[in-house]
């Protein structure tokens, strides 16, 4: 865990920041009990991306891709959001100049109360039509026919995530590009740092701190690492 003294520097430097951003991955939902992707039991240990979350996929067996993500959505229905993300919509209220990025799929920073968030990889709770511009918010933990056809065009629906080899949605990611350029301070929380364009963020920013349970390719060269669960660094900052 980490020290007082690494915790009191991180809380100084993020008091006098004028300009706060935060990334967030996979790491600060675990306390909820959602699978990440890398880490021990995580999702690609077990289950192939390229059978899952590349468009290649989809196309050649909608129904299994399907399957795995109301399988997803099953689980982080339900699960809670933890006081990592409480700690998050906290830190929202106390600065004017706050941006939340977060790679995540899950929602929990919503349900939490965060209320601007750039989600760069999508969100497990839409559906889009593959064909048309069709799209709609989407609570559904099963459907009779799978994939679900679409209530415009009856093409298939997809999830309304990123997949691998694909881009991301554009006007999110340059708002996520902007608010990391001009932040004085970025807070980097539970992601491994390994998929990229996201984790190109932290190259971009002037000051970054990350709260990670394990080290990261980044860790050595950022200024402040903080080693620990986000459930307890991140209401310890805050
Ligand atoms: P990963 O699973 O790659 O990394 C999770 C990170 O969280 C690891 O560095 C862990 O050490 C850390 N971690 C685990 N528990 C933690 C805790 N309680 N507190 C703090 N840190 C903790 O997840 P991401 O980096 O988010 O993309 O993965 C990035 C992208 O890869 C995902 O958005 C997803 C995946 O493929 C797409 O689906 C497009």
């Amino acid at each position: 865990m980490a020290g007082q003294r690494e915790l009191s520097a991180a809380r100084e430097r993020l008091a006098a920041a004028h300009a706060v951003a935060v990334l967030t991955g996979a790491g600060i939902s675990a306390e909820s009990g959602i699978p990440t992707f890398r880490g021990a039991g995580g999702l690609w240990r077990n289950f192939r991306p390229e059978e899952l979350a590349t468009p290649e996929a989809f196309a050649r067996d909608p129904r299994t891709v399907w399957e795995w993500y109301l399988w997803r959505r099953g689980l982080i229905d339900a699960a809670e959001p933890n006081a990592g993300h409480r700690a998050l919509v906290t830190l929202e209220q106390q600065r004017p100049r706050f941006t939340l990025i977060t790679q995540n799929v899950d929602g929990l920073h919503d349900r939490a109360g965060s209320r601007r968030i750039l989600k760069v990889h999508g969100d497990i709770w839409q559906s889009r039509c593959t064909a048309c511009a069709y799209q709609r918010k989407d609570r559904a933990l099963a459907y009779p026919t799978l994939p679900p056809p679409c209530p415009e065009c009856g093409e298939p629906l997809r999830p309304g995530v990123v997949w691998f080899g694909e881009a991301l949605p554009r006007i999110v990611w340059a708002e996520a590009e902007r608010a990391v350029s001009q932040a004085d301070v970025l807070l980097v929380v539970g992601t491994s740092a390994q998929v990229y364009p996201a984790a190109g963020l932290i190259e971009m920013a002037r000051f970054v701190m990350e709260v990670n349970v394990a080290t990261t390719p980044f860790s050595p060269s950022v200024a402040i690492s903080l080693q620990g669960p986000s459930g307890e660094i991140l209401p310890a900052l805050v």
